[in-house]
């Protein structure tokens, strides 16, 4: 099994999943927004070795490919990719040129070598604007950022390889919004520079790291004003994925799954469960709403339970639970682990 952006926040949970439940793997990553320390910790918490692990950029279609030729290879989970909305708005041509280059780079490296599955990281960003209730896959797409549309490219492209070619089978899962870590407390959020999503900005308020947690908002048309998200938590969002896997052989073609628990949380909400999980009020004042955001994201998640039975278990306080402990034991994030001495570059 290949995992593409398996340093990063949902792919080092996901090499865990995958590890504890006996696949091999092979991961690569260019530690663009991660850092390789974090494989010590996966290998701590799985108890076995991880696997290869090349530093590369998935559009180096040489390197990919060396990787495809030194390994057998028979599915990819593929979650490298730029994930900053605010900077997709800024820096367009980069993202378009890393989520869907770093795509077709992939696919081609994978066509080569006669590869056929894929599991594809998608985002309900894609939905936009949508409006209120809960969004199934049928819903328009009207993406309102490079980032989204990049991903809703990806999609579009993945469903031609299908419709052309019936030996792909492709999954595209639309997370809604991963957030907490691994129980352990080893793995969690630990993103290059300053976070940009509400849990980590949370627990860098409540660890002292920041002042206060500034809302975005309170001038939605919803209950208490702030924003609503679907919070999913990481280790349900990457348990989907190997669920995902179970299910690729008897699913050929394209398959669009949203992830998420089907329950829509306020800013606010979210800041009166951390508050709770950390023993102590978080302090946030309120500020404008933040450029692209919108009112309100929540998945209808029946499709995937309909498809494979599966259902998230874990709920917004083990979310907050379990980033304060990241939080608590990695103040500073990985800084400071150890490198693997495996790790090739
Ligand atoms: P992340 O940034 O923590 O992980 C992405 C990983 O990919 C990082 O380790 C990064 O270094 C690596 N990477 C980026 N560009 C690369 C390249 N060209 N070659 C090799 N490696 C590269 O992000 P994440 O939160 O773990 O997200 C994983 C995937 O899930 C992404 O595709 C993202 O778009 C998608 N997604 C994330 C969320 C979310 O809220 N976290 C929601 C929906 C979808
Ligand atoms: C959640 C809510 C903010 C930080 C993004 C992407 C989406 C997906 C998940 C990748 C919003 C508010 C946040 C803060 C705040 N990622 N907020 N203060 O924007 O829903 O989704 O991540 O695919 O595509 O768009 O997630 O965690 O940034 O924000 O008030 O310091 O928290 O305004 O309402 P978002 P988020």
């Amino acid at each position: 099994m290949l995992v593409t952006g398996g340093a990063g926040f949902i792919g080092s949970h996901a090499c865990v999943e995958l590890l504890d439940h006996g696949y091999e793997l092979i991961v690569v990553d260019d530690y663009s927004n991660s850092s390789p320390q974090v494989f010590a910790r996966v290998e701590r918490i799985a108890g076995r070795f991880l696997g290869t692990v090349y530093e590369l950029d998935i559009r180096d279609r040489r390197a990919l490919s060396a990787v495809f030729d030194r390994h057998s290879v028979d599915a990819v989970v593929h979650f490298a990719a730029h994930k900053a909305v605010g900077t997709s708005t800024r820096m367009p041509i980069d993202y378009y040129d890393t989520n869907v280059g770093g795509t077709t780079a992939l696919l081609n490296t994978m066509h080569e070598h006669d590869v056929h599955q894929l599991v594809f990281s998608s985002s309900c960003s894609v939905y936009g604007d949508a409006g209120h209730g809960a969004l199934d896959e049928s819903t328009p797409a009207r993406p309102t950022n490079p980032y989204a549309a990049s991903k809703l490219i990806c999609e579009q492209i993945l469903a031609d390889v299908c419709r052309r070619r019936p030996e792909y089978t492709v999954l595209c899962l639309r997370y809604f919004n991963p957030a907490g870590a691994h129980a352990s407390g080893l793995l969690g959020e630990d993103p290059s520079g300053s976070p940009e999503n509400l849990l980590p900005n949370l627990a860098q308020v409540a660890i002292g790291r920041q002042e206060r947690l500034r809302v975005f908002g309170d001038d939605y048309p919803t209950a208490d004003g702030t924003a609503i998200r679907d919070y999913l938590h990481v280790m349900d969002t990457v348990e989907a994925h190997r669920v995902a896997l179970d299910h690729l052989a008897d699913e050929p073609g394209m398959h669009v799954y949203n992830l998420g628990i089907g329950k829509g949380s306020s800013v606010l909400d979210v800041v009166t469960a951390f508050s709770e999980a950390c023993g102590r009020p978080v302090p946030y004042e309120m500020v404008r709403r933040r450029p692209g955001d919108v009112a309100e994201l929540v998945a209808d998640a029946s499709a995937v339970a309909r498809a494979w039975g599966w259902h998230p278990s874990r709920d917004l306080a083990d979310m907050c639970r379990d980033a304060w402990r990241f939080q608590q034991l990695n103040p500073n994030g990985y800084a400071g682990s150890a490198r693997r001495p495996s790790d090739e570059g």
